[in-house]
């Protein structure tokens, strides 16, 4: 089966890509300039910047993939509430040109979307739930998927949260950046009053692979069980690696003006993974312990 991956330079696309091609998948990975995908298997890359209709149809037309996962965005929510046309571009009609490359090939269009979609204010949220974004990325994201709900092939819309696990391409995440600062004896302000279901990236993918292995279809929530604050997240990390927690200083939303609000409290309710695709994520505490590729004493 050929699987065309957009954003594929990214963190997501850097632990799904290795895990399509252990699976024997012919990989069609996309990205925006070179390939920063570290993978010493073989198997295509291609620069293709999904606003630009010609280059996607150049790309469809030439690899007709089967299967689309759709990974590629602008995802930090500050930067879509400072360049609106910008976020609607990637976000929302990049999307857009996608759909209309993959309608004469029918392929199973897969779109990762994402817990921004949600207002925060009821939390664990399920599918059936109606979303209200609070922040304009979660807008152009939502956009994006009433464009999917109209294609007329094949859909999966997976959202998820909060991703975490290793960085592949020396960006940092909340975890790796907090240890770093901490231990050059820099004090870093992390919020207590935002909730989430923190997902560890190696789950994410893995559901991704079973959604294309069953074909499943609609809209799926992927996340990790635990629902915790950033700042306990931090905390748990702090306590593995016995780090200065007078350097990590508990804030509210109220204490730091962001560009863009956040929904306060999201996390998903899984159970429809669970029982259609067999997802099984780790506990957080596992996920913290790969991250960081600390064995398991047990
Ligand atoms: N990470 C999270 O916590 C999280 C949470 C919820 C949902 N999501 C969603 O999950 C997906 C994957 O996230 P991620 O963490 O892997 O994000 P990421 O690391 O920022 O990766 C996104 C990738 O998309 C690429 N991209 C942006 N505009 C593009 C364009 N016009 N054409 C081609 N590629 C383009 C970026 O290219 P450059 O590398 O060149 O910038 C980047 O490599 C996104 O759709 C995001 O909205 C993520």
């Amino acid at each position: 089966m050929r699987i065309l991956v957009t954003g594929a330079n990214g963190f997501l696309g850097n632990y799904l890509i290795p895990e399509l091609l252990k699976r024997k998948y012919e990989v069609i990975a996309t990205g925006k300039g070179k390939c920063r995908i570290k993978v010493t298997d073989t198997f295509v890359y291609e620069e293709m910047d999904f606003t630009n209709v010609q280059s996607v149809n150049h790309v469809f037309s030439t690899y007709k993939p089967e299967v689309i996962v759709h990974a590629g965005a602008i995802s930090k929510p500050d930067e879509c509430e400072e360049n609106r046309e910008l976020a609607f571009d990637i976000n929302t009609q990049g999307t857009i040109n996608l759909l209309k490359a993959a309608i004469p090939l029918n392929s199973f269009f897969i779109f990762i979307s994402t817990d921004f979609v949600f207002d925060g204010l009821k939390g664990m949220y399920n599918e059936k739930d109606s979303p209200t974004p609070v922040n304009y990325y979660g807008q152009t994201k939502l956009l994006a998927e009433e464009k999917v709900k109209e294609y007329v092939g094949e859909w999966c819309i997976v959202r998820t949260v909060l991703v975490y696990g290793r960085p592949q391409m020396g960006r940092e995440n909340l975890l790796t950046l907090v240890k770093k600062k901490n231990e050059n004896g820099e004090v870093f302000k992390v919020f207590t009053d935002q909730l989430r279901t923190p997902t560890y990236v190696e789950d994410l993918a893995s559901a991704i692979i079973s959604i294309i292995d069953n074909k499943a279809n609609g809209i799926f929530h992927i996340s990790g069980v635990d629902q915790l604050s950033p700042y306990e997240m931090v905390i748990k990390m702090a306590d593995l690696f016995g780090l200065n927690k007078e350097l990590i200083l508990p804030i509210n939303q109220n204490d730091l003006k962001e560009k863009a609000l956040r929904p306060p409290f999201t996390g998903f309710d899984i159970s429809k993974a669970k029982a259609l695709l067999n997802y099984s994520p780790v506990s957080f505490d596992e996920g913290l312990r790969k991250t960081f590729e600390i064995k398991n004493e047990n």
